[in-house]
């Protein structure tokens, strides 16, 4: 009997992994979500949580989830169905399966209101308007149901279109499309924003710690911000590892994402920051930082119709490779577990998180919702239990074995054993428990 569903896929090379898993790693977690909570929880010190999260506990993680997926070749769910057979760990895929549906939700109604604002800003809507003006202008946009509703679904069809592709003819090939130019676009943004008059008190709120400023929540978030950022926690990488050969070199692999996805964090921060400051808003602001930070930068530019046109054009390409990596997790569920086509999988998966996305599209305290349940807590959850499955069950001496396929020169097996058996769980479960233990203090 075939077990392996043709419907399956895999990368056509090294590179074409690296640019796909950039393409999920970099999306609105950078460009949105990282300067907002950056904002929000205090600046430069958050920044430095989150450096020293991403190389001590996320690349682990990354590896651990690479050598499950090429391992077994399966689905988050089959990883532990094939791995642990009987055990109630397979519940840990199902709830990177739900987790999958719940960020979906919400980041495509974001992804739309990015889409939105290409058409606005080319049309020059925000030429002649104040601050004040330009964040009334977002809010008005997006408490309009029928456009939110209306982007969310034009998104989300997009999104199953290229899935329909599959994984090198959809996934691989339009992630290596239009991720360079974002690079460049965020790069003139950067140089335009430092040179800003006021940019100074930008810089050294995003540069010099003030520690006083950073609490236990600061924390937390900053942790749980870099496993989003790197698409960790509910099996994305796990799935992504599923289609990579065994000549692949999964550290190599998973350092150039790290290195990408932290890279343009960074710089999405040095483009906003000093923005902020530079026009008196207030870092604070949440969810719509972007939306009224950016147009008001793009007022102050030379060709700032064009440039802004651009950003937002880029940005909604760099949501797409994030968002097919969120869907494919439920839709490579379905075809390796329900042995569905391809077609038929994504259907299911991109229409449930439609549907599931309308009452965020709505309802703005419900999509900050969703953004921590799954987006955070739901990460932070599903990354623990990675490290102890791969740390404790399916033990080192076997991830190791998956390492030194297609790297048979690495010889950091202790030092790794330490990150995936200690350090990553213990740090993560620490943060659990301050969570639960002083709710007040964070
Ligand atoms: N990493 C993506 C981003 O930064 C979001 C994401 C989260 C993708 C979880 C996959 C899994 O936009």
């Amino acid at each position: 009997m075939n077990t392996v569903n043709n419907d399956r896929g895999v990368w056509s090379s090294k590179l074409g992994f690296i640019l796909a898993g950039a393409g999920s790693a970099v999306g609105l977690g950078n460009i949105w979500r990282f300067p907002t909570v950056a904002g929000e929880f205090g600046g430069a010190a958050f920044v430095v949580v989150y450096l020293v999260a991403v190389a001590l506990i996320c690349l682990a993680v990354m590896i651990a989830e690479l050598s499950l997926g090429r391992n077994t070749q399966r689905n988050p769910v089959g990883v532990y169905k094939t791995l642990a057979p009987g055990t109630a760990w397979k519940y840990l895929g199902i709830l990177g399966v739900i987790t999958g549906w719940g960020i979906s939700s919400f980041y495509s109604v974001i992804a739309g209101w990015t889409f939105g604002y290409i058409f606005k800003t080319a049309a020059g809507t925000f030429s002649n308007l104040s601050p004040d003006e330009i964040a009334q202008a977002f809010s008005n946009f997006i408490s309009n149901p029928v456009a939110a509703i209306g982007l969310h679904a034009v998104f989300m069809t997009f999104t199953m279109l290229i899935l329909f592709g599959g994984v090198k003819a959809g996934i691989e090939k339009w992630s290596k499309i239009l991720m360079p130019l974002l690079l460049v676009i965020l790069v003139l943004l950067v140089v335009r924003s430092v040179t800003l008059p006021g940019a100074e008190k930008g810089l050294s709120f995003y540069l010099k710690p003030n520690w006083g400023n950073l609490t236990g929540k600061g924390i937390v978030a900053a942790v749980g911000q870099a496993f989003f950022s790197l698409s960790l926690g509910m099996g994305t990488m796990i799935t992504y590892g599923s289609y990579l050969s065994k000549q692949d070199n999964l550290i190599s692999s998973a350092a150039w994402v790290g290195f990408l996805d932290t890279g343009i964090a960074l710089m999405a921060g040095f483009a906003i920051m000093p923005a902020i400051f530079a026009f008196g808003l207030d870092p604070q602001a949440g969810a719509g930082l972007i939306f009224v930070v950016l147009p008001n930068m793009f007022n102050e530019i030379f060709l700032g119709t064009v440039f802004g046109t651009g950003f937002f054009v880029l940005l909604s390409v760099a949501a797409v490779t994030s968002l097919i990596s969120i869907v494919e997790v439920p839709a490579a569920y379905f075809i390796d577990e329900w042995k569905l086509s391809r077609k038929k999988a994504v259907l299911i998966a991109g229409l449930g998180a439609f549907l599931a996305g309308i009452p965020a599209a709505l309802n703005g305290n419900f999509l900050n919702w969703m953004n921590v349940i799954f987006g955070q807590y739901s990460l932070i959850i599903g990354s623990l239990g990675v490290s102890v499955f791969v740390g404790w069950n399916w033990g080192v001496a076997n991830v190791n074995a998956e390492i030194a396929e297609g790297n048979p020169k690495f010889r950091g097996q202790r030092i790794y054993g330490f990150a995936i058996r200690f350090l990553a769980p213990i740090a993560v479960a620490a943060l659990l428990v301050g969570l639960i233990l002083f709710p007040d203090a964070f």
